[in-house]
């Protein structure tokens, strides 16, 4: 088989660039592990900053999100006895919108821009330096293929192969806790994101649309989701979010999905060996404080489309050359920003570090200058920063 651009993942990153290209006139071949239902039903992101939404819709991608997505225009700020709205719209002149991954991803399906392959295994990238590299796995049926590409697009996520075939170095921070995540059949008990620091630990309240809440609890390293039972889950959220404050309650509700997530940073550098390209999580990961790993993602492919449109429609290699920097500029400022929501709202047991978080979020919270910082990086920067 041949195609222009042989993509390994398809993910947001991965299917997103193929869409892109196709656009663009490049041809591009889809490969994934799983199942397309299994990839389209994984509950992960839920927020779209600007710049992302601006993407998606300049590439057809808007109808549904525009109909049926919520636009935000800020969050809630919170520690126990005050909670503060920030503006974004004020502060920047730009909101974002809940939109799930899932959903993101069922618009990139319909779209019907992308070539896949499901359920392919022992994938293999071969060549990476030379101007025909080619991917080597079995398909499905389980017949050994080989595709033959100008290009590799790793979108293949921290766990694929492609990350491996780039010579690079990494940077890593573990950080001591994880997020217990609910889906809930319930109405928000709020018109915005909740961010709450607490004593006991951070809190998030979130959404998906106006009948399905996402919450997120701060706990160890390690925590087993049987040891919380769902009358657990809403009492701890219900102390941390502050039911009760102000009148204001946490309505419960049928939980559907509890899972643990690990919290980590990691950044690979460079992005690109030779003909191999990284995009979104293979290349690096985010806390989730802050909504960024999506958005990068997708930051990622806006740059690598028109990298690979320019190399393999015009035959100009500039933006293939300087892709890898001008994507790590917008990497590293999200790896900060979210490094620097989740060190201001997790709690450890250290009380100097909590003493200074407080003081940080009162000034985050009534500093116009604070708040525009975290409202800028938060909505988002344009895509090219
Ligand atoms: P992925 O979505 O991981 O896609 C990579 C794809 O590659 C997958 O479909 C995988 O099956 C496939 N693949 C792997 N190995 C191979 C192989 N050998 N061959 C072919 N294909 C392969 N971000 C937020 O902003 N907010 C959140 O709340 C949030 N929650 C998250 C919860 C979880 C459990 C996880 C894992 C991530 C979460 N993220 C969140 C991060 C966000 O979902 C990711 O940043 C985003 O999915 C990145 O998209 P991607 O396409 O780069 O990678
Ligand atoms: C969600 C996840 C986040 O990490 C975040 O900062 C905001 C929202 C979510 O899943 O809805």
């Amino acid at each position: 088989m041949r195609t222009q651009v042989a993509i390994i993942g398809a993910g947001p990153a991965g299917l997103l660039l193929a869409h892109l290209l196709h656009r663009g006139g490049v041809d591009a071949v889809v490969l994934e592990t799983r199942s397309q239902e299994y990839v389209a039903a994984r509950i992960r992101a839920g927020i779209l900053e600007s710049s992302s939404v601006e993407l998606l819709e300049s590439a057809g991608l808007g109808d549904r999100l525009r109909r049926e997505g919520h636009e935000h225009r800020g969050i809630y700020l919170q520690w126990p006895g005050e909670r503060h709205h920030l503006d974004f719209v004020d502060l920047t002149g730009r909101s974002v919108w809940v939109y799930g991954q899932t959903e993101v991803q069922k618009d990139l399906v319909a779209a019907g821009t992308a070539v896949a392959f499901y359920e392919v295994s022992e994938v293999e990238l071969h060549d990476v330096t030379a101007d025909r590299p080619y991917v080597t796995f079995v398909d499905a049926e389980g017949v050994a293929q080989r595709l033959d590409a100008e290009a590799i697009a790793g979108c293949d996520g921290s766990f694929g192969p492609s990350r491996h075939a780039v010579p690079a170095q990494t940077f890593e921070r573990v950080y001591p806790y994880s997020w217990l995540g609910i889906l809930a059949d319930v109405a928000p008990s709020t018109d915005e994101l909740i961010y709450a620091w607490h004593p006991h630990g951070f809190a998030l309240h979130s959404m998906r649309s106006e009948t399905v809440s996402r919450l997120y609890l701060q706990v160890p390293n390690g925590t087993d989701p049987a040891d919380w039972p769902d009358d657990r889950v809403w009492e701890e959220l219900a102390t941390r979010l502050g039911h009760g404050q102000d009148g204001w309650k946490l309505t419960p509700g049928p939980i559907t999905d509890k899972s643990v997530l690990p919290m980590r940073s990691y950044v690979q550098t460079p992005m690109r060996h030779g003909r191999v390209f990284l995009a979104g999580d293979a290349a690096h990961i985010v806390p989730p404080t802050g909504a960024k790993g999506l958005n990068l993602a997708i930051a990622d492919v806006a740059l690598l489309s028109r990298a690979l449109i320019a190399l393999l429609v015009d035959g100009d290699a500039a933006l293939a050359g300087s892709y890898s920097d001008d994507a790590l500029r917008r990497v590293w400022r999200c790896t900060h920003f979210s490094w620097w929501m989740t060190t201001m709202l997790h709690v450890g047991d250290d009380p100097f570090d909590a003493q200074l978080q407080l003081s940080q979020l009162r000034w985050v919270a009534s500093s116009e200058a604070g708040a525009r910082g975290l409202a800028e990086n938060y909505a988002g920067l344009p895509i090219g920063f």
